[in-house]
């Protein structure tokens, strides 16, 4: 840690944060080094996709480190960030966040912070670089991210201080990172992202990477920051790459049952919404009959009568019936049963139904959150 010194480097603009940390590095820059800047033209994210950066719309920072640590461990690197984000947030701005695996900072299910760590190989040997983006304010976010991301400004209610968040974050992550270092520290920060995590243990989540989707239940980290997910047969998969995101408890009754489950007949509805709104690529065959008859006389339930039995309220009703509309609108005749749904997955009219099922998605989770307000006050 002798070597640590913290110095900034700043941009009005720049490609990304990252890259430019990376030829520093590669010219000799020693670790401390932090690269910001106030706009992006190509700002990077997880698993190639880009990071939009608006000007001053969000802090585009990053930093070059240079690990004395076994190379297994490198991995940690991102969930420290994480970390030290999570404590920066909670010193500047008195902002309590969550972090996704693997190190996504949310608040309320919304992300509000990527982190990408990345390597790079220079005359000193390997370094590491930690590029973190903060959603600092609004912004005209992509629509595929619209209803899943917020900013610091959206959650507070007040203009943030991004200097103050900066200052804040470069020592949390010098403290995070000596941590690390030291005797333990890989252990200690194992455990204190399981405890800052929602998603560490008993979540559970569906693991997307490139073709592959499989659900299962989380059940902590391994030693390199992998996170253990126990799929539905026992089996324990430790999960290295890819998106995780959470889901509700499968409805198991509900698909395949003579006599369903009134309740779980509604985790089935939402559990939908969530799986369209994911993407997706893992429906049911024969969802889009479903869909279209929706709760049209369906196993003889009527809307009115769920509403009466309490199954589902007024507000999930009219939610759940406005995506109905649209995705009937989209696909005015059913598509057929056991249809590969990945096949759609770039045409613009499911699309527009992914994008209905992210509104209805965030309306559900509005109305829930104002219920919880309600029923507590
Ligand atoms: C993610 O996909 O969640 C990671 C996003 C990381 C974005 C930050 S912004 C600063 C740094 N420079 C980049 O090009 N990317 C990271």
């Amino acid at each position: 840690m002798a070597d640590f010194h913290p110095t900034i480097l700043r941009f009005d603009s720049i490609d990304s944060t990252n890259l430019e940390a990376m030829r520093q590095a590669k010219a000799g820059a020693p670790e401390g080094l932090c690269i910001i800047a106030r706009t992006q033209t190509r700002g990077r994210g997880r698993m190639e996709r880009a990071w939009q950066s608006p000007k001053d719309a969000g802090l585009y920072f990053s930093i070059v480190l240079r690990p004395a640590f076994e190379m297994s461990t490198w991995p940690l690197i991102g969930l420290m960030s994480a970390l030290a984000v999570s404590e920066a947030l909670a010193k500047s701005c008195d902002l309590k966040v969550d972090i996704k695996w693997p190190n996504d900072i949310c608040v309320n299910q919304r992300k509000l912070c990527g982190i990408l760590s990345e390597t790079v190989e220079t005359s000193g040997g390997m370094a590491a670089i930690a590029g973190i983006g903060i959603n600092l304010k609004h912004q005209e976010f992509p629509p595929e991210i619209e209803a899943i991301a917020t900013a610091v400004e959206e959650v507070t209610g007040v203009s943030p201080n991004a200097d103050l968040i900066l200052e804040t974050l470069i020592k949390t992550i010098g403290q995070r990172y000596e941590l690390l270092q030291s005797p333990g520290g890989a252990e200690h920060i194992i455990r204190e992202w399981c405890a800052s995590s929602s998603y560490a243990f008993g979540r559970r989540v569906r693991v997307t990477l490139n073709h592959e989707v499989f659900e299962g239940t989380t059940r902590g980290l391994e030693a390199d920051g992998a996170l253990r997910v126990e799929l539905d047969d026992g089996r324990v998969k430790a999960v290295r790459a890819g998106d995780v995101t959470a889901v509700r408890p499968a409805a198991a009754t509900w698909s395949a049952s003579a006599t369903p489950d009134i309740q779980a007949f509604r985790e089935g509805l939402l559990d939908m919404v969530d799986e369209i709104a994911a993407g997706g690529t893992e429906i049911y065959g024969g969802f889009t009959e479903i869909l279209c008859m929706w709760f049209d006389d369906y196993w003889g339930h009527h809307p009115e009568q769920l509403i009466r039995d309490g199954v589902i309220n007024e507000g999930e009703h009219a939610i759940l019936n406005r995506f109905s509309e649209k995705f009937r609108k989209a696909y005015p005749k059913a598509v057929h049963e056991e249809q590969d749904l990945r096949k759609l997955q770039d045409d613009p009219t499911w699309k527009s139904v992914v994008m209905a099922a992210k509104h209805a998605q965030l309306e559900l989770r509005e109305l829930a959150e104002s219920e919880m307000v309600r029923s507590s006050s």
